[in-house]
């Protein structure tokens, strides 16, 4: 007799990639999918919770909190976020109701360093308006510096806020552009690393790579600001309780008024890092050159939003929370190459028997110490 699996029901708010799905439905899993474009709404998660689901499938779109634990009392065995960031969920009730929930750190470092990389060269080089001076046959005759110029990355300071693992796989990239790095990370430095980055450096001077020795150390937040001509941010999004360093509006009012005149604002981790408001008047006020925004306060990015003003078209690139979304990083089935690989195998993992303080991906470990 074929051993019997158990069969465990899942709810997915949202199709995370049809291949991996299926593989949960090979083992025997039922699987049902919210397959529409936006998120379903709370009761509806609620619902299904109280219907008896043993997991959860959620994005970073999904409040899941209390309620939603308190609905699966007894039956929600664990939540799989398919997402790096899980400040959609509140951790602190999680372990209240003892419900693991895991998430897909490392597979998407890459995908999300390039891609902050890629929008910081776009924002200095002035890609956007200088692709629609074409399209807009706007583009009178080559000249030396006009209708404008951008400014180059090569040379500068790039200052990286949150030195993680998304934060370390932008530097090693950036290494490249030949640039300086200041580095702050408000819960850990990775010394370690940052030497192994000067070696790196250092052999590019003496290879001749490079005719000056670029350099890369800690410095506290406000050097980091001041100094920057760049700004990348690669923190998690911490509100205030929920960790004694709050990540919630560290680019304020306050801490743009410490930046160059020169300097550039890049976005890639969560929007709430970021006064949006503050960040829309000292554009417009020239506090900072300008911007380039991955994630926002409210997504999608709402009409009236003031990071739209057509004034600050030239200097503001905005991007629909794009950084994962390589064809691979998003949607392959292998989880160490994958979100959504490695979403179902920490679901798996939990549901099938590890113990959750001893599965990798779970993230409320200490609440089954
Ligand atoms: C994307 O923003 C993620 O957290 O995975």
């Amino acid at each position: 007799m074929p051993e019997q699996r158990p069969r465990y029901r899942v709810f997915a708010t949202c199709d995370i990639g049809k291949d991996a799905l299926d593989l949960l439905r090979e083992r025997g899993y039922e699987v049902e999918v919210y397959d529409r474009l936006e998120p379903p709404p709370k009761n509806l998660i609620i619902e299904k919770v109280r219907a008896g689901v043993d997991a959860l499938i959620t994005t970073l779109r999904d409040p899941i909190d209390a309620e939603v634990f308190e609905a699966g009392k007894g039956t929600l065995k664990v939540v799989a976020q398919d997402a790096v960031g899980f400040d959609n969920i509140n951790r602190a009730d999680a372990n209240h109701y003892k419900i693991p929930f895991t998430h897909t750190p490392d597979v998407l470092n890459e995908a999300t360093a390039e891609f902050a990389l890629f929008i910081l060269a776009s924002l200095a080089r002035k890609l956007y308006p200088s692709e629609r001076l074409v399209r807009e046959n706007r583009w009178g005759a080559w000249h030396p510096y006009l209708p404008f110029l951008g400014d180059e990355v090569t040379g500068k300071t790039i200052a990286v806020i949150g030195t993680g693992r998304i934060g370390q796989a932008f530097i090693k990239k950036a290494v490249a552009l030949d640039v300086n790095f200041l580095c702050f990370d408000p819960v850990k430095e990775a010394k370690g690393f940052a030497e192994k980055i000067q070696e790196e450096m250092n052999l590019r001077f003496l290879s001749e790579f490079t005719g000056e020795k670029r350099t890369i150390r800690y410095a506290r937040f406000e050097e980091c600001l001041a100094q920057a001509d760049f700004l990348s941010l690669h923190v998690p999004l911490l509100r205030e309780r929920e960790a004694p360093t709050p990540t919630y509006h560290l680019i304020n009012e306050k801490t743009l008024r410490l930046m160059k005149p020169t300097a550039y604002l890049v976005n890639t981790s969560r929007g709430p890092v970021v006064d949006e408001r503050a960040l829309a008047e000292a554009l417009k006020q020239n506090v900072i050159a300008g911007a380039a925004l991955d994630v926002f306060e409210k997504e999608p990015l709402p009409a009236d939003s003031p990071l739209r003003d057509p004034a600050l078209e030239d200097r503001v690139r905005l991007f629909h929370h794009f950084a994962s979304a390589g064809r691979i990083t998003r949607l392959s089935t292998d989880p160490n190459r994958g979100m959504a690989g490695r979403c179902i195998q920490a679901l798996q993992d939990v549901l099938e028997g590890g113990k959750p303080a001893d599965v990798p991906w779970v993230v409320n470990k200490e609440a089954f110490r």
